[in-house]
C-alpha cells in the first residue's frame, strides 16, 4: 500500500473510531436522561418516606421531653439526593446505571440526619426508632464505638419504613445518621474541606490534624455527658 492510501486508512479507522466514541457518549447521555426523569417522578416517594420518620421523631420527642423533660433530638436535617447525584453514585460503584439498580442498590436516596445534645441521646433515638413496629432496621454501622480511621464518629442506620399510597403500601429504605452536635460540627467542616480540597488527596498533615481535633472533641462529648449525668442526678 503506497503512503498515501495507508495515512488514508488510517485517518478513516480513527474516524470510525472517534464515531463509535460520539455515538456511545450519546447513549449514554440518553440512557441517563431517562434515568434521570424517572428518578424525578419517583422523588415523592422518598419524600414521603422522610416525612413519616420525621413525624414519628417529633412524636416520640416531645413524648420524651414531657416524661424526662429533655430533648435527646436538637435537630433534624433532611434530603432526598438528587437524580444527577444518583446516577454518579451508581456509576462510582459500578452498578448497572437504571432505576431498578438504583432502588435496590443504593441505600441513601433518603438520608435524615438527627442532631442529638449528648452522646447517650444517640442510643435513646435509636432505640426508640427500633422497637417501632412499622420501622424494619436493615443494618447499624456504629462508627462511635468504632470511628473511621479518619476520625469521623456518627452512628449510621439503614431502615425501612411503610409508605402508604392509594392502591398499595411500599417499604422504602432511609439511612439515618445520628450523631452529637460536637460530631455534627466536626463532620461539617471536615466534609467542607475535603470538597474544597478537591484533588482527591488533603495532605497527610491536615489529615492528621484533623483526626486530632475529631478525637479532642470526642473526648469533649464525654465530659460534657458526664457533666451533664452529674447536673441531673
Ligand atoms: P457510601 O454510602 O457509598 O458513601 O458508603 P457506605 O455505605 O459505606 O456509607 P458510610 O456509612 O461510610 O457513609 C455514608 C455517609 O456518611 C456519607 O454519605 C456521609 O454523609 C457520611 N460520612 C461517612 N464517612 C464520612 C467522613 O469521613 N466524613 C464526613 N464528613 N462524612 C462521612
Ligand atoms: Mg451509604
Amino acid at each position: 500500500m503506497c503512503l498515501n492510501a495507508q495515512n488514508q486508512s488510517l485517518e478513516m479507522a480513527i474516524d470510525k473510531e472517534y464515531m463509535m466514541q460520539i455515538k456511545e457518549e450519546h447513549l449514554i447521555a440518553t440512557q441517563n436522561r431517562k434515568i434521570i426523569k424517572e428518578l424525578y417522578d419517583i422523588s415523592y416517594i422518598y419524600h414521603a418516606a422522610i416525612k413519616e420518620i420525621s413525624t414519628k421523631l417529633e412524636i416520640l420527642n416531645n413524648e420524651f421531653q414531657s416524661i424526662h423533660e429533655q430533648n435527646p433530638i436538637h435537630n433534624l436535617k433532611n434530603r432526598v439526593k438528587t437524580p444527577k447525584s444518583t446516577v454518579d453514585k451508581l456509576i462510582r460503584k459500578g452498578f448497572e446505571v437504571n432505576l431498578e439498580s438504583a432502588r435496590q442498590k443504593l441505600d441513601d436516596i433518603a438520608g435524615i440526619r438527627i442532631i442529638c445534645p449528648y452522646i447517650e441521646d444517640i442510643y435513646t433515638v435509636k432505640n426508640m426508632l427500633e422497637v417501632q413496629d412499622d420501622i424494619e432496621v436493615v443494618r447499624i454501622t456504629d462508627y462511635i464505638k468504632n470511628p473511621k480511621p479518619n476520625g469521623y464518629r456518627s452512628l449510621h442506620l439503614i431502615i425501612k419504613v411503610p409508605v402508604f399510597f392509594s392502591d398499595h403500601k411500599e417499604f422504602v429504605k432511609v439511612e439515618v445518621q445520628i450523631r452529637t452536635i460536637a460530631m455534627d460540627f466536626w463532620a461539617s467542616l471536615e466534609h467542607q474541606l475535603r470538597y474544597k480540597a478537591k484533588s482527591t488527596q488533603v495532605p497527610q498533615a491536615t489529615s492528621a490534624a484533623l483526626k486530632e481535633c475529631a478525637d479532642t472533641i470526642a473526648q469533649t462529648d464525654i465530659r460534657m455527658q458526664d457533666i451533664h449525668n452529674h447536673v441531673i442526678q
